[in-house]
């Protein structure tokens, strides 16, 4: 599963890069005015930190002017993918973009038979927004197992790109269903890790360790400042 990052915020993509946790990054229109950030800059810095494909929105809502947009964003970087809203403008502009061999991510999909037109377009990535249904009493997940399944049924090579994802659960399902990839916020991704027991655990380890009075490195200047006190955190670092 590939992992895209949700956000414009270079600091939050550059932490995470350097854990080798980003094969890609989503902005869209919220997102660039969030980061209070000139757009076709910022775009051109995030695509130099990272070397996946990096989603920049077109704002024409009409299909030459997406068509227009999406070229001038595709040419500022080699693995700049342009995103389209899911209608019919948003199709053709896919369908043309894709033929000129640029890169589409065709967002704010909220159905399957939305999908199955984003493939026959010949998008790259589709974004199902899982969180947005969840909002109005629908079960996203839902959506990202129909288009699972109809893709496969008819072998299109569109990635499924999981998308307004709130919550690890959404990031868990999306992997049990087999997205291709998933988009989240830096925050979601972050709160991947957290486990009590992985703490308490270590908290454990550390304390019965201090007790043995024993070190891993003797030299002096690598004395251990771990010395036990009762009822002390060490796991958060
Ligand atoms: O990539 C789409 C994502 O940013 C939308 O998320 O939480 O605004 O539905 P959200």
């Amino acid at each position: 599963m590939k992992f895209f990052v949700d956000t414009a915020e270079i600091d939050q993509i550059v932490e995470l890069n350097d854990l080798g946790m980003v094969d890609g990054v989503t902005t869209n229109p919220s997102l660039i005015m969030k980061s209070g950030r000139d757009f076709i800059e910022v775009t051109k810095d995030i695509s130099t930190i990272v070397s996946g494909p990096v989603s920049a929105e077109v704002v024409a809502t009409d299909a030459g002017g997406m068509i227009e947009q999406g070229r001038r964003l595709a040419n500022l970087a080699k693995n700049i993918a342009v995103k389209v809203p899911l209608t019919w403008a948003g199709l053709k502009a896919c369908k043309t973009l894709t033929d000129e061999g640029f890169m589409v991510n065709v967002t704010l999909c909220f159905s399957a038979n939305q999908a199955l037109l984003a493939a026959k377009a010949g998008a790259t990535f589709i974004s199902p927004f899982i969180g947005r249904l969840d909002d109005i009493n629908l079960d996203g997940m839902d959506l990202i197992e129909d288009i699972r399944a109809i893709y496969d049924n008819y072998e299109f090579d569109t990635q499924i790109l999981a998308a307004s994802i709130r919550n690890v659960n959404h990031i868990l399902e999306s992997a049990r269903i087999g997205a291709d990839v998933i988009t989240a916020p830096p925050a979601v991704i972050k709160k991947m890790v957290d486990h009590p027991l992985t703490d308490k655990g270590l908290d454990a380890f550390l304390a019965d360790w201090a007790r043995t009075g024993q070190q891993i490195l003797w030299q002096s200047s690598y004395r251990s400042r771990v010395s036990y006190t009762p009822g002390r955190i060490y796991s958060k670092r």
